[in-house]
């Protein structure tokens, strides 16, 4: 998949974990063996991506080097890593992925979403779609805890962040697929009710183009920024690993 770079963002200041996130990133606490940061660098590895940018942030970003390095144990020869002031968005957080795109179509995952198998496919097929934006869906329990979905017949024609009343089943993972236009569509958004640059507002920027594409994601899906779904990681990764004392 030469050309696609992938990026993975591992800012913000995770409060919703206090105290577990006071003296350490999100991204680097534990999900069964490994630390959280490993499982979307193996998902891009493994879907063929070797050329990746970790967005961090906060007071421990130095810690990302000591940890990964050049990402050896990855099979990478190289890792890039740069720095997000303050916690402004998911969007924000990718705007500082335009340099490092140089152009490129990207593949972008969130730090802390976890998945089961891979996405291999998604991104065959995205590279075939050429331009626009792909992203991937799961049915969830709790749609209201994440961008939902409006679905009609085969087509996306809306998303709402966090909505009261989610319009389907269906939330919007952390695995997004960018042309470069992305960056031009960040440059216009303007922040959220909850100050944030929003990716949803990307996502639905390219629906009204008519160029956003979904596919549902195989095998489970969590994110782990919650005290739940960070246990739920754990427990799901200890069973795919066979690693659970049963
Ligand atoms: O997990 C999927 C969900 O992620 C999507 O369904 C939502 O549409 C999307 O907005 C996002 O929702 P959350 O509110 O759960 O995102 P959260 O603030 O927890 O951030 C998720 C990751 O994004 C976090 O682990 C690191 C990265 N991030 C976040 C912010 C706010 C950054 O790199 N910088 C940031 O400023």
């Amino acid at each position: 998949m030469k050309g696609l770079k992938g990026i993975i963002l591992a800012g913000g200041l995770g409060k919703r974990l206090h105290p577990l996130t006071k003296i350490t990133n999100k991204h680097l606490l534990p999900i069964f063996s490994r630390p959280m940061i490993y499982y979307p660098i193996q998902t891009l590895v493994d879907a063929g991506i070797e050329d990746i940018l970790i967005v961090t942030g906060g007071m421990h970003a130095g810690e990302f080097l000591r940890l990964l390095g050049n990402g050896k144990e990855f099979g990478l020869k190289h890792i890039n890593y740069t720095y997000q002031e303050g916690e402004g968005g998911i969007a924000e957080a990718l705007r500082l992925a335009e340099h490092f795109a140089e152009g490129s179509s990207i593949v972008v995952i969130l730090g802390d979403n976890i998945i089961e198998k891979n996405i291999k496919d998604s991104v065959s097929g995205f590279i075939k779609q050429k331009t626009g934006a792909k992203i991937l869906l799961k049915e969830v329990e709790d749609p209201e805890r994440f961008g939902v979905p409006e679905l009609e017949g085969d087509k996306i024609v809306g998303i709402e962040e966090k909505p009261k009343k989610p319009k389907s089943k269906y939330a919007v993972t952390g695995i997004y697929m960018y042309d470069n236009k992305v960056f031009d569509i960040i440059k216009t958004l303007k922040p959220s009710g909850r100050g944030e640059l929003e990716i949803t507002d990307v996502n639905n920027s390219y629906i009204k183009k008519g160029e956003l594409t979904y596919s549902i994601l195989d095998g489970w899906w969590t994110d782990a920024g919650t005290f739940e779904s960070l246990l739920r990681a754990n427990n799901l990764v200890a069973e795919r690993e066979g690693g659970n004392d049963k």
